[in-house]
């Protein structure tokens, strides 16, 4: 029998990718999901209940019905500018909806979850590429809402003998390399899927975040990990709480920095269109650097960013906002 696995955040672009991953490892994919950000259209590969993390009960009933064997958390807000403006939202979805969710795991006997963290946990860089050992402390409501879940997940292991892998993701990029799925939010804030919308001619023009960075070129650097990457690193730690029975923080990342500007060029060169680019002050909530060592993650999961270059995240995306252009 298929083992059944809670997808909480199913229909949004990360969960999305992972579920498609696990019917194809030969897991049954449950989706939980309030389409706040998400789509139904992106649930192909299991079925779907519609909840929130705040409502407990219903949580409660969904896993008494599915019965999971694990659960992968991918359900939050995940918006560091919007985070600033309305932390209360942060915390209550973020760390509240959380915490219903490892309770009503609690009541139902599951112990095994994955939970998506974020490089926003480490705050401004102290040393890079950032290590796991790399202090935590976060600058953004949002990166403070994962890190505190991080510290609930340490004491519910100790004293439930809950399991878990912490995956701390850096950004996620790219589009699903069949372009059946990808990055769609009403509210865009991300950088690719911006610029390839104004290269598309969908916006106009495209704002660029602090030009006066201590970098190469004055803008932030970011490390891009493709979303199938990803979802290949959740399958590899679920069998890793099933075979090791032991629980892990990792990162995510491609160990590569690429600055805002060299993303800006490479999508001009690909697209063959100029994009037009406003300069704005530095966003509060932004550090200057993220990028990340992935040597933990490769070592206990035998996992490798296969499509993490430069170009496949690019193509890949671009591929996906021409087809949900004429959708
Ligand atoms: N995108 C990134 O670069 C990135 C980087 C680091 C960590 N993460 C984390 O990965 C996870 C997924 O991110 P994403 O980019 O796919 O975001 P997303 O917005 O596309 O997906 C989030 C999904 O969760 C659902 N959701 C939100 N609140 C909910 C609630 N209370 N109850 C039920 N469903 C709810 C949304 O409807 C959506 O489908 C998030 O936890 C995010 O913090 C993302």
């Amino acid at each position: 029998m298929k083992k059944p696995i809670l997808v909480t955040g199913g229909a949004g672009y990360i969960g999305s990718q992972n579920c498609k991953e696990l019917a194809k490892k030969g897991f049954h994919p449950i989706t939980f999901d309030n389409l706040s950000t998400g789509n139904k259209s992106f649930i192909k590969w299991g079925p779907f209940f519609e909840g929130d993390l705040k409502d407990g009960d219903r949580l409660n009933w969904v896993l008494k019905k599915t019965k999971p064997t694990a659960v992968m958390h991918f359900a939050a807000n995940a918006l560091v500018p919007e985070s600033m403006q309305n932390p209360k939202k942060y915390y209550e979805n973020n760390v509240i909806g959380t915490l219903n969710l490892l309770n009503a795991m609690l009541e139902n006997n599951i112990r095994y979850l994955i939970f998506s963290s974020s490089c926003a946990t480490y705050g401004h860089p102290k040393f890079s590429p950032m290590c796991e050992n790399h202090p935590q402390d976060p600058i953004s409501p949002y990166g403070k809402s994962k890190y505190m879940i991080e510290q609930i997940l340490k004491d519910y292991k100790k004293a439930y003998n809950l399991k878990y892998v912490t995956l701390r993701y850096f950004n996620a990029a790219g589009a699903d390399l069949d372009t059946e799925i990808g990055e769609h939010r009403d509210q865009e804030s991300h950088l690719i899927p911006l610029a390839i919308d104004t290269a598309l001619g969908i916006n106009s023009n495209l704002n660029v975040y602090g030009s006066d960075y201590d970098t190469k070129d004055g803008t932030a650097i970011r490390d891009y990990i493709h979303v199938q990457d990803l979802a290949l690193a959740h399958t590899r730690s679920l069998n890793y709480l099933f075979d090791q029975n032991h629980s892990l923080e990792l990162n995510l990342g491609s160990e590569e920095g690429f600055s805002v500007l060299e993303i800006i060029n490479a999508i001009e060169r690909i697209t063959n269109t100029k994009i037009s680019l406003k300069f704005l002050p530095r966003r509060e909530g932004d550090p200057e650097m993220l990028f990340a060592t992935s040597k933990k993650a490769k070592k206990h999961l035998n996992w490798d960013a296969k499509f993490s270059d430069l170009k496949t995240i690019l193509t890949s995306a671009i591929k996906w906002h021409k087809k949900k252009k004429v959708l």
